[in-house]
């Protein structure tokens, strides 16, 4: 295994502009610092090593969003995804990060059922796997005042919100209309009067999603939100291109890591299957083979000698 030992990674210098933890505090003074005038990165992570990764390029916010569901575990939406199986791959995260603000998404059903069972779920996530703040989506005002006063920060999220896909009737753009607008506006007022630290756009008119920035103190975090919020989040699996459908309009590919496996995995078929992998350099050798493979590359050189 080599995972632990990512070639180029180098410690980010740390000052009052890049500070060497972020923290939700930091976040929301950067939306009015005039000296720190770059938006938030955020990435969603599921595991160990993709952490390791974003936390080494300088993301500030990873979220380990329950897309895991769709782009790890192979459901067809986000509903089936569980507080365990968000717990487990919760943890592998926070292991491979050091700077970057750890943020974990509330799955479908723990945060729907009561309050009492919300708080507790919410609790867990901050004792069992190190989660910072805790998303959860839908303009659920009292409920995010609830979670915030057991001193869990809650990032709320709005627009196309991706557990709704059953009362949506699918995955589509939200807030179109002027009264479905002004709907999603008043919400966010209202979250972030219940004390919601950090406010995610999914999938909403880039007019709008510049309208609610501008109205709101604590910072926007779009996707598929136009360029006009606070920052921006993408899923991991998207910017890389290993998923297996089209991508979103709003997804720019930064790469094609499914054609970079595919490619590995089908050349290193071929060498298993030709008996080119492995070498004998590639080999372990016992004492005595060793040195009588010494013996006969000095014979070899002496020959030719
Ligand atoms: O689950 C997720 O990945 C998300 C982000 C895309 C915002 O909620």
């Amino acid at each position: 295994m080599s995972v632990t030992f990512i070639a180029g990674a180098k410690p980010q210098p740390s000052s009052s502009a890049n500070p060497a933890k972020i923290t939700i505090p930091y976040l929301q003074a950067k939306k009015h610092s005039t000296e720190r005038d770059s938006k938030i990165s955020a990435l969603t992570a599921y595991d160990y090593a993709t952490a390791r990764l974003a936390d080494e390029a300088g993301i500030e916010m990873v979220l380990v969003g329950d897309s895991l569901g769709q782009v790890v575990l192979g459901y067809d939406s986000t509903l089936p995804v569980t507080v365990e199986e968000m717990l487990h791959h919760s943890r592998a995260v926070r292991r491979g990060l050091r700077r970057a603000l750890l943020v974990v998404d509330m799955p479908f059903g723990s945060y729907h059922a009561s309050p009492d069972a919300a708080l507790e779920n919410a609790i867990r996530f901050v004792k069992e796997s190190g989660a910072e703040a805790v998303k959860i989506e839908g303009g659920r005002a009292s409920l995010v005042e609830r979670i915030t006063k057991a001193e869990i920060p809650v990032v709320a999220h709005l627009g196309l919100t991706p557990q709704s896909v059953n009362r949506m009737g699918g995955y589509r753009v939200q807030g179109k209309t002027v009264e479905a607008g002004q709907k999603l506006l008043d919400d966010a007022l209202a979250l972030e009067a219940a004390g919601a630290a950090i406010v995610v756009l999914e999938g909403i008119p880039r007019e709008l999603a510049e309208r609610v920035t501008a109205a709101l103190a604590v910072p926007t975090i779009g996707i598929g939100a136009g360029p006009g919020c606070d920052g921006q989040i993408l899923v991991f699996h998207d910017l890389v291109g290993l998923t297996f459908s089209p991508a979103a309009k709003f997804v720019r590919r930064y790469g094609d890591a499914a054609k970079l496996m595919h490619e590995a995995m089908v050349a290193y078929r071929a060498d298993v299957e030709s008996g080119a992998f492995p070498s004998d350099a590639e080999s372990y050798h016992a004492e005595a083979a060793s040195s009588e493979r010494k013996n006969s590359a000095t014979v070899a050189t002496a020959r030719k000698a």
